[in-house]
């Protein structure tokens, strides 16, 4: 319903407000299509732009080779991220991957693979996910020093409904189990479906009755909070002195602009960006957790699904920018290399990133006042003391 629901926003939403939609990849479902078919039988050209977005995803998955620098920010506030690690950054680090079947979890998986990482792909979505595993352990296979144990495979894929908290429990099992470590855990699981309108101005008396669905809150807020809870206690084990563990969700431009005519998907990334907030002072602490967390908050991007082809000729008319999948993915790699980033918002705008939480800290003086913000500073040094310490 994402198609309709896009083509009512355009209706009242000046082109501007559209910008703080992010449409990314439904990589807790199954095919996008086949969800569509079930609801209603969608006109053949809709069919036909989801396969050719399907194919384009496909193509943009051909991985471009990595220059190999150091990060891009020696010191100083970040700016404009630039997300380069050596080829070393990411090898033998044992990544779990939740929603890593489809869409930007599916390049991060390869771009991981390729930089020799373990990957495990936990996701809904069986067919895909497994597929993509195997893929990944022939394309990339592991060499064993034959007097030494053998190792672990690439990639292992294990199904999983980030709503169900023992499902989520039983990845991190598993992961636990094959690799005897976790390094990083990403989380890019989304639903985006039924895309109803919370608020839809006509809603009567009697339509009001029937309660609403909450299965986007399921997957990305809950299902969010229930990946980081249980991450926050396997990545803690098996962790040697100066091991760098980390965690990156996904949020979303909608994380911090407004939205209009989709609430609950605002409502949603909002909460991960909050979540991140509230636990990056707490999960950075070396006498704590000792992990990092980061999210990631893309701006337009191309999937096989939501983009539609009447939503991007009119983007490209207006000559703003979309991200590829692989793009997002190559941020989302240099945040997990890069082990001095803790706390930032990379917002992603045309394969390019920025970090935010810098300068929303920085110039709160200004945005809010100096006085107020002074007050507030002290306020929240009581909070932290009570509730964090
Ligand atoms: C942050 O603010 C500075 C000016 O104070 C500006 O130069 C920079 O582009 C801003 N954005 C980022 C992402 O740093
Ligand atoms: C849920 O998150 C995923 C991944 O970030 C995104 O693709 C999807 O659009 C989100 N949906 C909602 C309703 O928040
Ligand atoms: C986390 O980030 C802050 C800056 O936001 C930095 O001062 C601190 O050293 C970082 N901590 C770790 C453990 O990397």
């Amino acid at each position: 319903m994402l198609f309709l629901g896009l083509i009512g926003l355009r209706l009242y939403v000046p082109p501007s407000e559209l910008v703080g939609l992010c449409l990314i990849q439904v990589s807790g479902e199954s095919n996008p299509s086949v969800i569509l078919h079930k609801r209603r039988p969608k006109p053949p050209f809709f069919r036909a732009t989801t396969r050719i977005f399907f194919h384009r995803l496909r193509l943009c998955i051909q991985l471009s080779p990595f220059i190999s620098v150091l990060s891009s920010n020696p010191g100083g506030p970040i700016t404009q991220f630039h997300p380069t690690f050596t080829p070393e950054a990411l090898e033998e680090k044992v990544i779990l991957i939740v929603g890593g079947a489809n869409g930007i979890g599916e390049s991060l998986v390869e771009l991981c693979c390729q930089n020799g990482a373990y990957v495990c792909i936990g996701d809904i979505d069986s067919t895909h996910g497994a597929h993509l595993s195997l893929k990944c352990c022939e394309k990339w296979p592991v060499y064993s020093d034959p007097n030494l144990p053998p190792k672990p495979p690439r990639s292992t894929f294990q199904p999983v409904d980030i709503t169900d908290y023992h499902d989520v429990l039983g990845l991190f099992d598993f992961a636990f189990k094959t690799y005897k470590r976790i390094d990083h855990v990403v989380v890019t699981a989304g639903s985006m479906e039924p895309m109803e309108n919370w608020f839809d101005s006509t809603l009567s008396l009697q339509a009001i009755r029937t309660p609403p669905s909450t299965k986007d809150l399921d997957v990305n807020l809950t299902g969010s909070l229930y990946v980081v809870r249980v991450a926050s206690v396997y990545l803690r084990h098996n962790r040697g002195p100066w091991v760098d563990r980390s965690i990156i969700l996904f949020s979303c431009a909608a994380g911090f602009k407004e939205t209009p005519g989709v609430s609950v998907y605002q409502a949603a990334k909002h909460g991960v960006q909050g979540l991140m907030r509230s636990l990056r002072p707490y999960f950075c602490s070396p006498y704590k957790h000792n992990l990092r967390i980061n999210t990631i908050c893309p701006w337009m991007t191309q999937s096989h699904t939501a983009v539609t082809k009447t939503l991007c000729d009119r983007w490209e008319e207006e000559g703003l920018p979309i991200s590829s999948a692989t793009e997002v993915a190559q941020v989302t790699a240099g945040v997990l290399a890069d082990d001095t980033l803790n706390g930032t918002s990379m917002y992603v705008k045309g394969g390019r990133a920025w970090e935010m939480e810098e300068n929303i800290t920085r110039l709160e003086p200004q945005w809010l006042g100096e006085a107020p913000s002074e007050t507030l500073a002290r306020g929240q040094k009581v909070l932290k003391d009570t509730w964090a310490a």
